[in-house]
């Protein structure tokens, strides 16, 4: 069941997110942080379990970032991603924003979901904010991928 997180999913969603940034799949979130931006997340939950999140980051009048996208490795490949993204862009267009962008190494699982490759220097400067506290920030690998809700 994808839903809105809750306060009592930060520890799962703190653990599910750093798990991936242990291995330098993303970027660590404090839990002060999450806290912060919970009304952002997305979770799945199937029985008790958070299996995976997904925030909606709006960063500007018409843009928002799709961050800290993580399904748990034995729940991958049963289209929980999907629906994860699906409902943030989902809230994105309700917004009415126009568009929805990711930075993300799974270049190919987005544009499954019909998210074209972009060039990075082709977003606000304000996107690199998080790149200061990235360890790759001078050899980064991530492709930027944008959604144009405009017209949908
Ligand atoms: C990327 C990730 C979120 C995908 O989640 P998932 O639940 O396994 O994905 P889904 O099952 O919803 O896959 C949706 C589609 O994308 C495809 N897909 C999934 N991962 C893919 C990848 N890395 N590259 C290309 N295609 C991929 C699936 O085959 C599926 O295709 P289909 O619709 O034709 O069946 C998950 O692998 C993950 O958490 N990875 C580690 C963290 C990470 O890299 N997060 C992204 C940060 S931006």
């Amino acid at each position: 069941m994808i839903r809105k997180a809750q306060l009592g999913d930060v520890p799962d969603i703190h653990a599910l997110i750093n798990e991936y940034a242990e291995q330098a799949q993303m970027l660590f979130r404090a839990p002060a942080e999450l806290y912060e931006h919970l009304r952002d997340f997305y979770v799945c939950q199937e029985d008790a379990r958070v299996v995976g999140c997904c925030a909606l980051e709006i960063m500007w009048r018409d843009l928002a970032e799709i961050k800290s996208l993580s399904v748990e490795a034995a729940s991958q490949s049963k289209g929980i991603g999907r629906q994860l993204v699906e409902a943030a862009v989902d809230e994105a267009r309700q917004l009415g924003l126009r568009r929805v962008f990711a930075l993300t190494r799974s270049q190919g699982f987005f544009e499954r979901l019909g998210f074209s490759v972009v060039d990075r220097n082709a977003l606000p400067h304000k996107v690199w904010d998080d790149c200061l506290r990235c360890t790759r920030r001078d050899n980064c690998d991530e492709t930027a991928v944008v959604l144009d809700l405009s017209g949908t």
